[in-house]
């Protein structure tokens, strides 16, 4: 089984400046990632790991890049192909734009957490979700907070 998990705007905007447009208004977010991938393989491209920072504990950390990373606790693959191969648990494929666009085609399922805004600075993008292709299977509604600035839903689709 492998699964992309995602955040998505209105537009499918995901990210912005090597970054995601609302990644301290959302914390229920970061938790629900956190509850979806622990303990799975989490494959990356090398921006959106330059983007974390470090490797995410109790994950396999795996990053698609042209060179190896040299971090400590985390598998350099050349391909996403390779990532896949490498990886000895539940494969969630978390991002970013280029890695998604690859990955879409070959995963069984789409966790994506729709945040009910816009942001016109988004600058990276996640493909549409086609529903020839995919059917939804479970939502949640989360009404914006006091910690959470947005609306959001989290949603499950899985391939027709
Ligand atoms: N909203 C969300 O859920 C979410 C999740 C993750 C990321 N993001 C956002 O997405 C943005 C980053 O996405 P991005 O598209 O710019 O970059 P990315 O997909 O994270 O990483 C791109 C890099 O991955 C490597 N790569 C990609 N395909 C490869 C292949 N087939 N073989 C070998 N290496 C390959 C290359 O690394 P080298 O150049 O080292 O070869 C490439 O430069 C950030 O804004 C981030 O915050 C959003």
């Amino acid at each position: 089984m492998k699964a992309i998990v995602v955040a998505v705007d209105q537009n499918m905007g995901i990210g912005a400046n090597n970054d995601m447009m609302w990644s301290r208004d959302l914390p229920a977010d970061l938790a629900h990632f956190k509850k979806v991938t622990t303990g799975g393989s989490i494959i990356m491209g090398r921006k959106t790991f330059e983007s974390i920072g470090r490797p995410l504990p109790d994950r396999e950390n795996i990053v698609v890049s042209s060179k190896p990373v040299g971090v400590s606790g985390v598998l350099t693959a050349a391909s996403l192909q390779s990532a896949y191969e490498l990886a000895r648990y539940p494969i969630f494929v978390i991002g970013g734009g280029q890695i998604y666009a690859q990955a879409i085609d070959n995963v069984d399922r789409l966790c994506v957490t729709h945040v009910d805004a816009s942001f016109p600075d988004a600058t990276v993008f996640f493909p549409q979700i086609d529903s020839a292709t995919w059917q939804e299977v479970f939502r949640e509604h989360h009404e914006a907070d006091e910690r959470n600035k947005y609306a959001y839903d989290f949603v499950v689709y899985d391939r027709v």
